[in-house]
């Protein structure tokens, strides 16, 4: 697809729909650029502060804003949010936006609501990134399908099987896939079906894209011929109660050897991190060679260096 000049300058990454194929093709041509030749791009955003604000756990997302940040010139704040300080809770979004629009040039936030996110966005003059929600995992699924292109030419030619829960991850890589016109299939036991507005977003961009989306119960069905297998934690953060439970139901859909038989040989399996080792996948599929989970991980670096740049570029 031919790339013209766009303009992402200021605006927020709250949802993969936030981008535009286009934009999509855009970022992943920078994030190659800057992850062949970083130092081109160490002064890029000299001066920028980026406020990293954790409503949960995190080593990746955490560690490649950070780094990702100072890479590019710029400098980081860290803010843990604790029970007392929690955005929108001591006082509201609309003074929080208000104040922190004057202090930072932008936000990531990992938080549970969606709406948190939202929120912010709708009040700050600056851009907000969402660094995980209960809804969504955007950075996470451009990761993905970055990797997936340093394996694969043609994007829209490929087949990427998710198996397990319908959670934040697999919203994001369905919307994402809808965006390049490729094919999305997951599979997930009867009770765990993802966001029913996600799935219709995500059909309503396949009908312009050719995108296929496929949602069924049957693991075997959905890895089928597939040239990506993912799959991620059974109980997601803010879910650890459910934790029993989920393993109980979930251990058809895990990620084995038996099952991979099904994918193409070249098949690239992957995982968010982190990966609960032998639950939703066994440490021969996780350790073979088909496996590019750490490759995924680094490029969450890459990928999102190139979205601050374009988001806060002067
Ligand atoms: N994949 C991912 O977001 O990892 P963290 O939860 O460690 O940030
Ligand atoms: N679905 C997982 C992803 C972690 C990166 C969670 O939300 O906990």
């Amino acid at each position: 697809m031919p790339i013209t000049k766009l303009q992402l300058k200021g605006r927020d990454f709250l949802s993969v729909l936030d981008f535009s194929t286009e934009e999509i093709y855009k970022i992943f041509s920078l994030t190659k650029a800057m992850k062949k030749n970083p130092k081109a791009y160490r002064k890029k955003l000299d001066g920028k502060m980026m406020m990293l604000i954790f409503e949960k756990p995190s080593l990746r997302t955490h560690v490649t804003f950070d780094v990702g940040i100072k890479q590019l010139g710029g400098d980081s704040l860290f803010y843990a949010s604790s029970e007392k300080n929690r955005i929108g809770v001591r006082e509201s979004f609309y003074d929080v936006a208000k104040n922190l629009e004057r202090m930072v040039n932008g936000i990531m936030i990992r938080t549970f609501a969606h709406n948190v996110c939202t929120q912010l966005a709708e009040h700050a003059n600056i851009p907000i990134i969402n660094g995980l929600t209960d809804l969504e995992h955007p950075c996470q699924a451009m990761a993905d399908y970055f990797t997936i292109s340093e394996f694969k030419k043609d994007l829209s030619k490929t087949k990427l099987a998710f198996v397990g829960d319908g959670n934040n991850v697999a919203h994001s890589l369905m919307l994402l896939a809808a965006r390049l016109g490729s094919t999305f299939a997951l599979a997930m036991p009867k009770g765990y079906e993802p966001n029913a507005d996600i799935v219709s977003k995500a059909k309503e961009t396949a009908k312009k894209t050719g995108a296929k989306i496929i949602i069924t119960n049957d693991a075997i069905e959905a890895v089928i011929n597939a040239d990506a297998i993912y799959t991620d934690v059974w109980a997601s953060m803010g879910q650890e109660s459910e934790s029993a439970e989920r393993k109980k139901i979930f251990q058809p859909y895990q990620v084995n050897a038996k099952l991979v038989k099904n994918a193409k040989s070249d098949y690239l399996f992957m995982h968010c991190l982190p990966a609960h080792r032998n639950d939703e996948v066994t440490d021969d599929v996780i350790d073979s060679k088909n496996s590019v989970v750490f490759q995924e991980a680094e490029n969450r670096l890459h990928v999102q260096k190139a979205i601050m740049f374009e988001l806060l570029r002067d």
